[in-house]
């Protein structure tokens, strides 16, 4: 058996590698508390599972569905744009919906790579932008997020020989791990710089709906002139709990949607009906669960923070997501760091090398785990500088 060079090559994902330390150490009877990955503990809304229950009864909803979705999911997506963020989306040409924006992220690498191009990519950042990217045989180019930039990349920064062979831009706000956020201020100025470089843009925007302190993150979509230049994937996951259920969207530029609906009906048959109809009404019902779970991460978010800082890990309180990017103590890599809590208290963080190299000095800690389970997290945490300040007496 030979396998393919592009499949030698990939690195295994993040999480898996996480999970599977993870059950090692449960299979050794061992407790572990995991602010690892991403996935809100906090279950789906009732009336969006009665909604499932109800449509899986039916047997229409049984067989294939379309690739371009039920129209009633694409115009409730528009109506929830509209609502939302106040932008139009024609909901037959620039309305798509995803099985899960993961999916949608990756194939649309197929649509604008070809082996040797190039693709720009934050550092850190979700890896499957760049993964995306080298499976169709392209190349990433690292845009670095630092702090001193408040975690949004310095587009001037890119090389001019980079840019003629770029064809593809990479944002994520509110951003994961970093945390940070962007106005619309940058937004307009992608728009500019993507008319200026013949740049496909695409912003990835799932957690504008975990937001705290009243802050309301805007879309990208809302930029003058975003639809001429690009798409915005969005996602159910986050926003109602429905990480399981996997449906997302792609909103925007009519051909990207078009060439992406083109490949995607030649590798799947697009999201089961019985979940459509469970995204409508996550969509067109009530919203008040947002509210509610944004105050339960907020909650946790400032317990996480004032315990990070008391320690000695600096940790700033994001406006948005539901991830904590912490700097980890002097002498420590991420990996040494993350491995050093798991080994000694049996916590669980994800060291921010795993995003890229500019994730390096950073841990994320996820605050999607049941409030026990972070209470005892926290608890561990102080546990660790306790044995650090023996080891330093
Ligand atoms: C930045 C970002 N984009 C996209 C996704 C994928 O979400 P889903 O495929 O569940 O819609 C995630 C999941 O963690 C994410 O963090």
């Amino acid at each position: 058996m030979r396998m393919s060079r592009r499949v030698a090559n990939l690195p295994p994902y993040l999480f898996v590698e996480i999970s599977q330390k993870i059950a090692e150490k449960k299979a050794k009877g061992e407790d572990v508390v995991s602010f690892g990955i991403g996935d809100p503990d906090i279950p789906t809304p009732p009336h969006i599972i009665e909604r499932l229950c109800q449509a899986a009864q039916d047997p229409a909803n049984h067989r294939y569905p379309e690739t371009e979705g039920l129209p009633e999911l694409r115009q409730a997506i528009a109506g929830w744009y509209k609502r939302r963020f106040g932008v139009s989306l024609d909901a037959n040409s620039e309305v798509l919906p995803l099985i899960g924006s993961k999916e949608g992220i990756a194939h649309i690498a197929l649509c604008f790579i070809d082996p040797g191009d190039t693709a720009l990519v934050p550092d850190p950042a979700y890896p499957v932008y760049s993964v995306s990217t080298m499976l169709a045989g392209g190349r990433p180019y690292y845009m670095r997020l630092t702090e001193q930039n408040n975690f949004l990349p310095d587009l001037d920064a890119i090389p001019d020989y980079v840019l003629r062979r770029a064809k593809l831009l990479w944002i994520n706000y509110p951003n994961n791990p970093t945390g940070a956020v962007a106005d619309l201020e940058f937004f307009n100025r992608v728009v500019g710089f993507a008319q200026r470089y013949d740049l496909a843009i695409c912003h990835d925007g799932p957690y504008s709906e975990v937001a705290f302190d009243g802050y309301q993150p805007v879309s990208f979509m809302q930029a003058d002139g975003a639809k001429e230049v690009g798409v915005e994937f969005h996602s159910l996951s986050k926003s109602y709990n429905m990480t399981g259920w996997r449906v997302g969207m792609v909103v925007g530029n009519a051909k990207m949607i078009e060439v992406l609906t083109r490949v995607k009906s030649n590798l799947d048959s697009g999201v089961p009906q019985a979940i459509q109809y469970a995204a409508i009404e996550a969509l067109s019902g009530s919203q008040d669960c947002i509210q509610e779970h944004n105050a339960i991460y907020q909650k946790r978010r400032d317990l996480v923070v004032e315990m990070l800082n008391s320690i000695g890990i600096e940790a700033k309180p994001p406006k948005a997501g539901f991830y904590i990017w912490a700097k980890v103590p002097e002498g420590y890599t991420s990996v040494d760091f993350a491995t050093e809590l798991l080994e000694k208290v049996g916590v669980v963080v994800t060291p921010g090398v795993g995003y890229g190299k500019g994730g390096e000095g950073y841990v994320r800690l996820s605050l999607t785990l049941p409030d026990a389970g972070l209470v005892k997290g926290l608890s561990r945490l102080a546990g660790w500088r306790n044995t650090r300040s023996r080891r330093i007496s």
